[in-house]
């Protein structure tokens, strides 16, 4: 059986087609921003001739679950009925998820978090996105809105983030921040310098590491996760990220009584995740 995994972001919309566990296609393509229905078109493009026989999309933004929309500031999206123009253009049954519930679904399955009991996800990229698992279960919420954890407010007077809140965590320590704190410089050019030793580039980073750490602490004390995996554009930094948060949260934890038992891991899968959990999704519901 031939599924798609579709992960539509803010930045880059990503399609694999697996074939059972294989990954036989995988294509990317960059967010049309002019409507649901050119990303939609596009998407069908990109699966033209894969002869797919279901789909499973992890898309920025919430997913209601009892109206069957998707809203998402990100993609200036409100109340899309996704699930009904793609099963329209791709004439098979499709599954619609959040994309960092469908990351973590990859992770869980197996990867880094892999059965874990409790374990919180961050997708680090255009904006933040969060799952978790709790008591061995993915935790989705009443509605099918919860662990938004890129809304958390960490800086109440702080900017505007596009959801309209002020100061989230997604404003101060998603990739998008960090190229704003470097002045546009892109984070690959950041982390690569930064890597390399270079001072201004690792004060930004640091700098960065302790906005994101802010919600850390905040996700630790409330879910004694054993994990927080990070995954999205940004895992690409791979331990350099890892370990810088790890110790800042050290550090964070040193001046309490606290003990830290949460380990920060970057995603097996990395930017894959996506598109592989919305793949597992499709063929957990639908089949
Ligand atoms: C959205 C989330 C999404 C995340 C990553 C956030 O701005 O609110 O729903 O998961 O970006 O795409």
């Amino acid at each position: 059986m031939r599924i798609a995994g579709i992960d539509i972001g803010g930045t880059s919309i990503k399609v694999g087609v697996f074939d059972g566990d294989m990954l036989v296609h995988k294509d990317s393509r960059k967010t049309p921003f002019d409507s649901p229905d050119a990303v939609c078109d596009l998407i069908a493009d990109m699966l033209l001739g894969q002869n797919i026989q279901l789909a499973g999309v992890g898309t920025a933004g919430s997913v209601e679950s009892f109206s069957d929309t998707v809203s998402a500031s990100n993609l200036g999206w409100e109340g899309v009925p996704l699930r009904r123009m793609l099963t329209e253009r791709l004439g098979v049954p499709v599954w619609v998820d959040n994309d960092a519930q469908a990351a973590i679904m990859a992770e869980w399955h197996d990867g880094v978090c892999r059965g874990a009991e409790c374990a919180v996800y961050l997708t680090l990229g255009t904006g933040i996105g969060g799952a978790m698992i709790v008591a061995g279960k993915p935790y989705r919420g009443k509605n099918n809105l919860g662990a938004e954890f890129g809304h958390m407010i960490i800086h109440p007077d702080g900017p505007r983030c596009v959801c309209g809140r002020r100061g989230c965590l997604e404003y101060y320590a998603s990739a998008t921040a960090l190229k704003r704190m470097a002045g546009g410089l892109s984070c690959r050019t950041i982390i690569d310098r930064a890597k390399a030793g270079d001072k201004a580039m690792l004060d930004v980073f640091d700098a960065f590491i302790r906005e994101l750490c802010i919600g850390m602490n905040t996700l630790i004390m409330v879910f004694d996760p054993e994990y927080i995996v990070l995954g999205g554009g940004l895992s690409g930094a791979g331990e350099f990220l890892a370990e810088r948060c790890q110790r800042e949260l050290e550090r964070i934890f040193a001046d309490t009584t606290d003990p830290l038992y949460c380990r920060v891991r970057i995603a097996r899968h990395k930017n894959d995740a996506g598109i592989i959990g919305a793949a597992l999704l499709a063929r957990e519901n639908l089949l």
